[in-house]
């Protein structure tokens, strides 16, 4: 009895578990087309029963790399990520690495997709920006046998290391420099529903409104999408709900540069009636009038340090997963500042 738990279990008995090929089961877990729903699913259950381990050996055994590591983003219109891209582009060249980039406009079935082409293109690891339920997807994300570091977005229940930002930290402090700048009400537009980062921003916009003793009003609360156009809507929705506003927070810069052009239309002056704080610090905040307040990530370096992470664990020798979190930082411009207000 004893002897049967401590024995790896192979592809043979997935095989034989699942009734099916040997060729069947190697088919599906190197991510090809071509075997039956049915048949599929009797070889996840077999994997999921026998906690088997795919590949391992063959990955202990790997001589030849392809020097090339896979990079997954939800967005490329976002200006965001080909800041990161370009982090993780410079740091991946000054390791040796070539970077294959995957867009996937945030569908998580492009995400799955570009998982299981890049590790039949046999990159040596992957870079993931991403939004997959680790839950709904661990079946097969257990065969993808590469080192996954995750970047910019969390997976919660992810068993690999990360490199992300602080942002409920972030939001707080905006939140926060609102407050200081005379805002009592303050609406939020929230990302992309659901998200990790939208959640983790909305929780700090909350908190910082509980620790001024100031309440949330979900009437002030949107969902933008993470665009400029979700942020123009969440805003037409704000004016159109009638309860009076002073601030804004907005949970990324293109959707406060949406809003910023949403006030304007509706000839709402900012920052003197509409403080607006938006979140990234994105080239165009700068440019943009009123030139937008916002939160600066560290975008460059979490790109550089994600490589970094990566690399190491390509390496292979003691890894320990290990999660790292930068601090952002406030960016004051004329969008929040309110004369006689502190900054
Ligand atoms: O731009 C939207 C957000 O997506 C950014 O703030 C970045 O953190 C990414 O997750």
């Amino acid at each position: 009895m004893e002897e049967e738990r401590t024995k790896p279990v192979t592809i043979k008995d997935v095989a034989r578990e699942a009734g099916v090929s040997i060729a069947t089961v190697s088919r599906l877990l190197n991510g090809l087309d071509g075997v039956a729903p049915e048949r599929a699913q009797r070889i996840r259950d077999a994997v999921e029963k026998l906690h088997y381990q795919p590949n391992s050996m063959a990955r202990a055994l790997k001589i030849r790399e392809s020097r090339s590591i896979g990079l997954i983003i939800p967005d490329i219109e976002n200006p965001f990520f080909p800041a990161l891209v370009r982090g993780v582009e410079d740091a991946a060249q000054l390791h040796g690495y070539a970077v294959i980039l995957c867009n996937t406009d945030g569908k998580p079935t492009r995400e799955e997709e570009y998982m299981k082409f890049l590790y039949q293109k046999q990159v040596d690891g992957i870079l993931f920006a991403g939004n997959l339920d680790f839950a709904e997807n661990s079946h097969w994300l257990s065969t993808i046998q590469l080192p996954i570091v995750l970047l910019d977005r969390r997976i919660p229940g992810a068993p690999y290391s990360a490199v992300l930002s602080a942002n409920e930290d972030g939001a707080y402090l905006a939140v926060q420099h609102l407050i200081a700048q005379g805002c009592r009400q303050i609406a939020v537009i929230g990302g992309r529903a659901r998200s990790p980062v939208s959640n983790e921003r909305l929780q700090g916009y909350r908190q910082a409104l509980i620790d001024n003793k100031m309440e949330a009003d979900e009437m002030l609360c949107k969902e933008g999408n993470f665009s400029f156009e979700g942020g123009y809507q969440a805003m037409e929705s704000l004016l159109a709900g009638g309860k009076p506003f002073d601030g804004l927070f907005a949970a990324n810069d293109m959707m406060a540069i949406g809003a910023l052009q949403c006030l304007e239309r509706h000839g709402r002056k900012v920052p003197e009636e509409i403080a607006v704080v938006g979140y990234d610090d994105i080239q165009m905040a700068a440019w943009y009038k009123p030139a937008l307040t916002t939160m600066g990530q560290p975008v460059y370096e979490m790109g550089r340090l994600a490589v970094a992470k990566l690399v190491e664990e390509i390496g292979g020798k003691n890894v320990v997963r290990q999660e790292q979190i930068l601090q952002p930082h406030l960016v004051v411009r004329q969008s929040s500042l309110r004369k006689g207000q502190e900054r």
